[in-house]
């Protein structure tokens, strides 16, 4: 790891969602997720790390009012508590992102400490041991670029979003060899959280069969919770709200309440390690 790099903080824990496969519930899963985590008494804020800002429309941040941004925090140093805002969630803040976010891969190539932007954001919450959330998760865009390499290089963990559909093993290959140059050569603090199976159909037969062959590959690092393909969660977001918000009771929304409490429940684990 490059000297000069600042530690990260115990609080708050950060975790990166991503894949570089687009369209596998990464969104979904930070949404959703982050706010099963709020509604348990954590103080959550998501990191919108992919230009389309998904996450920002999904949590009801138009883009009028997006006044600052991820962009302001990679490429300004803007603080993330100055970026932050409240979502129709309690405890649930987001820092919205922009299409400024395009071009920030561009900008940020010459500055020598370029995988490290986000990290440096991130660690400066952390700080004065006052942080104003307890946890931190990153949404990334469908790519292993810059911006994912950011958000890995500040969190303490991963966690892979996985359709179930027939090509999820190769996928997962490339992001699990993406974690490891991580760890080797920017954050050796970083392990993988977990892999959550998403989109589960129960008519398909197909969708059996890869959860079968990702736990027999995986084992254990793969969450209990499965999350069904489930229409609740597609409708959720045109009405800016979290799917556990616009339709609690649907399979999908008690499904992602499942995966908090297994996330809590493993961050025992590590905590206690
Ligand atoms: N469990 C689910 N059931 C039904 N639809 C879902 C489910 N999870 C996600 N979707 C829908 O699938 C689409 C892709 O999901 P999402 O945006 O979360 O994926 P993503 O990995 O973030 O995509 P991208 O790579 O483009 O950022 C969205 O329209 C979303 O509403
Ligand atoms: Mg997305």
């Amino acid at each position: 790891m490059p000297q000069n790099v600042e530690r990260l903080p115990s609080v708050p824990r950060v975790l990166v969602i991503a894949n570089q496969k687009g369209g596998v519930g990464k969104t979904t899963t930070a949404i959703n997720l982050g706010t099963a985590l709020a509604a348990i008494g954590e103080r959550v804020l998501i990191v919108d790390l992919d230009p389309q800002g998904n996450a920002s429309t999904g949590l009801g941040i138009g883009r009028e009012s997006r006044q600052r941004s991820t962009y302001d925090i990679l490429m300004e140093e803007v603080p993330l508590r100055d970026v932050a805002v409240e979502t129709v969630v309690p405890r649930l803040s987001i820092a919205p992102s922009t299409l400024d976010l395009l071009g920030v891969e561009l900008e940020i190539a010459s500055f020598q400490d370029r995988a490290f932007r986000l990290r440096k954001a991130v660690a400066a919450l952390g700080k004065e041991g006052n942080s104003p959330f307890t946890y931190v998760l990153i949404d990334c865009p469908p790519s292993l670029n810059l911006l994912t390499i950011n958000a890995m290089a500040a969190a303490h963990a991963v966690l892979v979003p996985l359709q179930c559909e027939f090509f999820a093993l190769e996928g997962l290959s490339q992001i699990l060899g993406t974690v490891e140059r991580v760890r080797r050569g920017l954050n050796p603090e970083l392990s993988i959280h977990g892999i959550v199976l998403t989109m589960f159909d129960g008519r398909n037969n197909l969708s059996g069969q890869v959860v079968e062959d990702v736990r027999s590959h995986m084992g254990e690092k793969v969450y209990e919770t499965v999350i069904p393909r489930n229409v609740r969660i597609s409708e959720a977001p045109s009405h800016g709200k979290p799917a556990i918000l616009y339709d609690i009771n649907c399979a999908g929304s008690q499904a992602y309440l499942r995966l908090a409490s297994e996330v809590i429940q493993r961050e025992r684990v590590l905590r206690a390690a």
